[in-house]
């Protein structure tokens, strides 16, 4: 076998195995599986897709169709995805990061920025940070723009907090380090911005049962109280862990923007706005300390 037929082989095999995928991309994937296959780019696999597979990379293609057409995350099956501008590692300690978690990131970077346009630093703390990628996308735009920052990420899950710290050797960012904490408890210091991306979940969403969700671990996706503990307990505790004037940016399942703005408290908290996804979707709720 070629890799041209492998190219086909691999589609055909995707196209026929996850029928009822909405969002199979066959051919996409296909040569995001040839690519970890041979260690060759896509611009290699098209240039010589007459060169011959060898054994091993057809058994190796052949395992990886096998998972994928069980369902599992094309990011979890490479190891890896993008984010913002970023190349990430994942792993199913915890959550594949979504595009629109992107939304949050594009509101902190604009309070980080006139954050330290005021004072000539910023200080930020991701909660529950996963792969790091909120934390290492604002150290990513807050490097490049040659701004004064401090981004400490926490994670309840040490495999989570690993992977973050490896994130950010890979993506050569600094400034930014990452902790086991379950949300503010080994937390010492106060700092300008906090953003959390926490489980909010219900445990009896039937989404559960659907789609990439189905391989991500239950901690980064179920919260108690109809997915509303975590969140609530955050804007709770954030105020103990703000500078005065501090920001907390929140995202949040779309259908529950009402209820995360009802628990900023009015005598605590200014500016409560919600901010939508590319969706229409409420998505991501803000407010500022008094
Ligand atoms: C929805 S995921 C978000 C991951 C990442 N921030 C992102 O946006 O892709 C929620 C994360 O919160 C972490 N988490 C769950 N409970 C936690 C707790 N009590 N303290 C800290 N982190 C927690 C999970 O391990 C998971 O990594």
């Amino acid at each position: 076998m070629n890799i041209a037929k492998g190219i086909a082989y691999a589609q055909q095999f995707l196209a026929e195995n996850l029928i009822n995928d909405p969002y199979l991309n066959a051919k996409a994937d296909s040569y995001l599986l040839l690519q970890s296959v041979t260690g060759l780019t896509k611009s290699q696999l098209m240039a010589f897709d007459d060169r011959a597979l060898s054994a091993e990379s057809q058994q190796k293609l052949t395992a990886l169709l096998q998972r994928r057409a069980k369902g599992e995350p094309m990011a979890y099956i490479l190891g890896e995805t993008e984010f913002w501008s970023l190349n990430l590692k994942v792993s199913p300690d915890t959550l594949i990061p979504r595009p629109d978690t992107e939304i949050l990131v594009e509101q902190a970077l604009m309070i980080a920025k006139a954050k330290s346009q005021q004072q000539g630093n910023v200080s930020i703390l991701d909660l529950g940070t996963g792969t790091g990628a909120i934390a290492l996308a604002l150290a990513d735009e807050l490097q490049k723009c040659g701004t004064k920052y401090r981004i400490l990420g926490v994670d309840l899950v040490l495999g989570a907090v690993e992977l973050a710290r490896q994130n950010a050797r890979q993506n050569h960012l600094g400034n930014v380090e990452f902790q086991q904490s379950s949300w503010f408890e080994n937390v010492t210091e106060r700092v300008d911005i906090i953003v959390s991306n926490p489980p909010y979940i219900d445990s009896q969403d039937v989404h559960l049962q659907q789609g990439d969700v189905r391989f991500e671990p239950l901690t980064a996706l179920v919260a108690e109280n109809q997915g509303y503990a975590d969140l609530q307990k955050i804007i709770e505790n954030a105020p103990r862990f703000l500078q005065p004037q501090g920001w907390l940016l929140l995202e949040h399942g779309w259908q529950q923007g009402e209820k995360v703005r009802s628990f900023f408290s009015e005598n605590l908290w200014h500016s409560v706005q919600t901010v939508k996804d590319y969706g229409g979707h409420e998505r991501v709720t803000l407010a500022r300390l008094a």
